[in-house]
């Protein structure tokens, strides 16, 4: 039934990476810097943040937006206070319910119709990310903060420019594609840096491109990348890596091609891969600004996904992790788990009524007609042969805050055994996010866990 899927394996030995003295005496000089301090103000915020862009020092840690509803408020403000970046997920943020709001009767007669439901999803989601952004400023006036809103979403430049507006977001996020339209759109907000989330060089040429093509599109480019490996969870970038070039290959690459910062994501869980993604060259290190954790965030005591559920999923290495090339109406493949019978018997179920439920969350504005890919949803066109595929992921993704066990979650491979997820007895313990970076940055286990 399900064609073009990879199954990812499991963590080789962790791979230890040896430091002389000198690059021992860097890393500590590096590792301090992964921890942002707390603000007293804009202006030092704004002194703090001029560093990192221009390379004077290291990006604090990033916790990469995660959609939808996961990186929420809840989890932002526990990352603050552990020294992060925390970056709200942007995308669908006010998704409305599919089992109530746009349900489907036997007789039809309460749906919604399509102008309604377009209504409903896209002013909804505008609305319920800047109360999220407030709530967090409410707590961290000063804090660093950045929302994540994917490129391939139809309410894009409304949520982006609400945002904007709102003035109260340091760093834009923008994966799924390359937003080349945000270079007119951001000259009006000269406060809020944006970042492009890309998997290669080619796509820094193309973002960076001040040629002819590009000279109506607006004079503001990114003021750095999030370079995403191919083993990140979540949906994976449009422009997929070659094959047979390396995270390093891609990285060089992208040093060649810009001088702008670049934080490294996908696949980072130990201590030596943010060492060998931080280190200078001269160090055997990739020489990049920052770091960004995916997977290990979401699974702390304060995502929003229950406990429960990140131990009977997550955590639970029975369920392998796999790249799906055809999962997604988005065109792009994306990386993650599912328990097989509860998420196939859900598809067919909402078989007959998801296409009566759609709220159009991918249509493209005409200014989308240079990026035919993520011009239309793969759902709404699906073909006769990809007949299996004939299902929205919306409510498979969302239903995972709710931790239902049809389900998709997102996530790279763990291992399942590391002691961060293990306590004295052997059982399955989902840390806080404090604790986590602890252990990924600092090498730290907390009391509580299996030390062996
Ligand atoms: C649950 C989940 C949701 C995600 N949602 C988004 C998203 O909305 N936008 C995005 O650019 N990346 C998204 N990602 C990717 C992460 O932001 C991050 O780049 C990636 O997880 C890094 O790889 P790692 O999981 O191996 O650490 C998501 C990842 C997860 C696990």
């Amino acid at each position: 039934m399900i064609e073009n899927n990879e199954t990812v394996q499991s963590l080789k030995e962790r791979e230890l990476f040896q430091l002389s003295e000198d690059a021992q005496k860097e890393w500590g000089q590096i590792e301090s810097e992964l921890f942002a301090p707390k603000f007293q103000s804009d202006e030092e915020k704004e002194l703090f943040l001029k560093e990192c862009f221009e390379g004077k020092r290291k990006f604090p840690w990033h916790a990469q937006g995660q959609s939808i509803k996961v990186t929420d408020t809840k989890l932002v403000n526990a990352v603050i206070p552990a020294g992060g970046i925390g970056i709200l997920g942007g995308t669908g943020t006010g998704r409305p319910d599919y089992e109530t709001e746009m349900n489907v009767t036997e007789s039809g007669d309460k749906i919604p119709s399509k102008t309604v439901r377009i209504e409903i999803g896209q002013n909804r989601n505008k609305e319920a990310i800047l109360k999220e952004i407030e709530a967090v400023r409410k707590e961290h006036p000063y804090a660093i903060l950045g929302v994540n809103v994917l490129y391939a979403i139809g309410d894009f430049e409304e949520i982006v420019r609400a945002i904007g507006d709102q003035g109260m977001v340091d760093v834009l996020y923008v994966g799924a594609g390359a937003p080349y339209d945000l270079s007119k759109i951001m000259e009006k907000y000269p406060q809020m840096r944006y970042m492009a989330i890309v998997s290669s060089a080619q796509a820094v040429r193309l973002l960076e491109d001040t040629g002819e093509r590009c000279k109506s599109k607006g004079t503001r480019r990114p003021d750095g990348y999030v370079y995403e490996d191919k083993i990140a969870a979540g949906h994976n970038a449009i422009i997929n890596p070659r094959k047979d070039k390396s995270a390093a290959d891609h990285i060089r690459e992208m040093q060649a091609e810009t001088s702008k910062p670049i934080i490294f994501a996908g696949g980072v869980k130990y201590q030596e891969d943010v060492q060998k993604a931080l280190l200078p060259k001269e160090y055997g290190g990739l020489g990049v600004n920052g770091v960004g954790l995916g997977t290990r965030v979401t699974i702390t005591d304060e995502c929003p996904i229950p406990n429960e559920t990140l131990k009977d999923i997550h955590l639970n290495s029975a369920i392998p992790v796999v790249r799906r090339e055809k999962f997604s109406p988005t065109g792009l493949p994306s990386t993650g788990k599912i328990n097989e019978k509860e998420f196939w018997d859900k598809v067919e179920e909402l078989k007959n009524s998801t296409k009566r439920r759609c709220n159009d969350c991918l249509i493209k504005p005409e200014a989308r007609k240079n990026y035919p890919e993520l011009a239309h949803c793969k759902f709404i066109s699906v073909k006769p042969e990809d007949a299996d595929y004939q299902f929205c992921i919306g409510p498979f993704l969302d239903a995972a805050i709710r931790g239902e066990p049809w389900a998709i979650y997102f996530m790279s491979v763990i291992n399942e055994k590391d002691p961060i997820y293990l306590d004295k007895n052997g059982e399955a313990r989902v840390p806080t996010v404090s604790e986590m970076v602890g252990y990924i940055i600092r090498n730290e286990v907390p009391e509580w866990a299996d030390k062996e």
